[in-house]
């Protein structure tokens, strides 16, 4: 995988990320008159949200959706749809329009949903993913029923709902054959257990290693210790 940005520390990669993200925004607004960025929750992305915010670009042309959400309600802590409302529609980004993959109350209804992700600009700009230290991506979990629905890069199904076997919450989330059709895809990691994680995934068979297996849609990996 010699498709790594390495930093010297998080400030320094979210720093360089978020001007990588803007100019993706930037180029799809220049080239269609509009955007959209998917990214994913967590602790990870908060520096990243943070300094994207205070990029200057025509954000009022900017949708924001996530990769993934838990399923509770859009005041919960664990919301990330609230994560993002906090840190990443701020500054300069404040003019972005959310599209949330859940309801005010964390209910889900899959059509209308489907009907929202389907007016959305098209490929998405990027698609920021994080990763667990079990290989998970978007809610794409070891272990989950559907998994093999979640990872078929030719499925017609653009998002799902998902009950991880370990972790909290069900959730939603977009399937890898909506997530491939972004022009680009970032794994967002930092620390060396998931460097590790990262370097044996396919050998693991972990979902992340999903999005390494295709060749349709470029993959970045952002990393810092
Ligand atoms: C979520 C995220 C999830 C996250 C990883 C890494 O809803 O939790 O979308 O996929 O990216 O769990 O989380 P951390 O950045 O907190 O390690």
């Amino acid at each position: 995988m010699n498709n790594w940005h390495r930093y010297a520390d998080s400030n320094a990669l979210d720093s360089a990320l978020a001007a990588h993200i803007a100019e993706r925004l930037r180029a799809d607004i220049a080239r269609a008159g509009r955007a959209t960025l998917a990214v994913s929750g967590g602790r990870t992305p908060v520096g990243l949200f943070r300094q994207l915010a205070r990029c200057e670009l025509d954000w009022a042309s900017v949708w924001v959706t996530l990769a993934d959400e838990r399923m509770v309600p859009a005041d919960s802590s664990d919301s990330n749809a609230r994560l993002v409302r906090e840190h990443l529609l701020q500054d300069s980004a404040a003019r972005a329009r959310l599209v949330s993959l859940a309801n005010e109350d964390g209910s889900v209804e899959l059509a209308e949903l489907e009907r929202r992700l389907a007016a959305l600009p098209s490929p998405f700009s990027a698609t920021v993913l994080g990763m667990g230290e079990d290989g998970h991506t978007a809610s794409w979990f070891p272990g989950a029923s559907n998994l093999d629905q979640l990872l078929d890069p030719t499925g017609t199904v653009p998002v799902a709902v998902t009950a991880p076997v370990a972790a909290a919450h069900r959730r939603i989330t977009l399937t890898l054959s909506r997530v491939l059709r972004s022009r680009e895809i970032i794994l967002h990691v930092t620390g060396q257990r998931k460097k590790a994680v990262l370097d044996e995934a396919l050998q693991r068979d972990y979902p992340v290693a999903a999005i390494f297996r295709q060749h349709a849609t470029p993959v970045t990996i952002w990393w810092a210790p």
